[in-house]
């Protein structure tokens, strides 16, 4: 696996495959690498060759309070995980080579990205949407691959490229738990043992809504209600939002049809976690069980 710090370089190597013909895969990632990220990479792999991951800590996403300086950094274990996973190239610039002296472009995608996590973190997504449009713009990939764990980022990277006409095709793959159900993240680390295991609360209160869905219940507020009386008996979880939306418009909705997701954010003391689950319906008008399809 070659390492390359330079967006000039990485822009030659990713035009030479281009010029030979071959299919680029980019897994764009803040590394801390899990199971989560590995996956993607596998999906890379199966389609796409080479596989190029980028490892990027991007400040724009942080806000002024939250944990830019402390995110996990670990260049070398992640460079061990990647060489494992057989990755071709790991990108992984430095601050000034993503954002040069007079940077001055950010990219809104405007009214999804200031609901729900956008709405708790104002500017995060068009710290995200700046960088993934400059990585997509810097090795132009075939395929890229995001997760269904942040699936607004995934909606949003996927508005961005339909509404710019990216050449690259956006992948989503499915959420990766751990055997307790809860979701890989790279804040997981910063989780105490008791707080780690109160964040199980966040896939059981998921589980609960599954189980009612597929016993027929369709209205949002009777799902939510029990999903919110879940996270209220873990203690050690304070819930930030519990919502069920279109996924498509990534509006709320008083009645599940067609597509939706739970979406849940709780912190867990200084952490803040994310998860969800997509819903699809069959049949909206009987509402049979054997419609539903959760991916949990
Ligand atoms: P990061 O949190 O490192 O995640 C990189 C990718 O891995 C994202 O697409 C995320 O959705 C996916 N991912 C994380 N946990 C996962 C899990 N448990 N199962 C499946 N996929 C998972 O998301 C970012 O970085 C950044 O915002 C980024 C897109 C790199 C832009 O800076």
């Amino acid at each position: 696996m070659e390492v390359i710090h330079t967006v000039e370089w990485m822009k030659q190597v990713a035009r030479q495959a281009r010029a030979d013909g071959r299919l680029t895969g980019l897994v764009p990632t803040m590394g801390a690498l899990h199971a989560g990220h590995i996956s993607l990479i596998e999906a890379a792999r199966r389609d796409a060759s080479p596989a190029i991951v980028s490892i990027f800590v991007n400040p724009k996403q942080f806000g002024p309070s939250e944990d830019y300086t402390k995110y996990p950094r670990d260049l070398e274990a992640d460079r061990q995980k990647l060489e494992e996973a057989g990755v071709d190239f790991l990108f992984a610039p430095s601050v000034e080579e993503m954002y040069p002296t007079g940077f001055r472009t950010s990219v809104n995608v405007e009214g999804l990205a200031d609901r729900l996590e956008g709405k708790i973190r104002p500017g995060h997504f068009r710290g995200v949407a700046t960088v993934v449009l400059r990585l997509l713009e810097i090795v132009a990939p075939r395929f890229a691959y995001f997760g269904r764990k942040d699936a607004q980022q995934a909606r949003i990277i996927r508005q961005m490229a339909t509404d710019l006409a990216l050449e690259s095709e956006i992948v989503v793959c499915p959420i990766v738990r751990e055997p307790d159900g809860v979701a890989l993240s790279s804040r997981n680390r910063y989780l105490s043992p008791e707080e780690r295991k109160a964040a199980t609360v966040l896939y059981r209160a998921l589980s609960r809504a599954r189980r009612t869905i597929e016993e027929g219940e369709r209205e949002a507020m009777r799902i939510l209600a029990l999903v919110r009386q879940e996270l209220a008996e873990e203690p050690l979880a304070s819930a930030d939002y519990a919502e069920i939306i279109d996924a498509d418009s990534f509006e709320p909705i008083m009645r599940l049809t067609r597509s939706c997701l739970v979406l849940l954010a709780a912190r867990f003391g200084s952490t803040r976690l994310i998860d969800n689950m997509q819903v699809e319906i069959a049949d909206s008008r009987g509402g049979t069980p054997s419609g539903v399809i959760c991916n949990l």
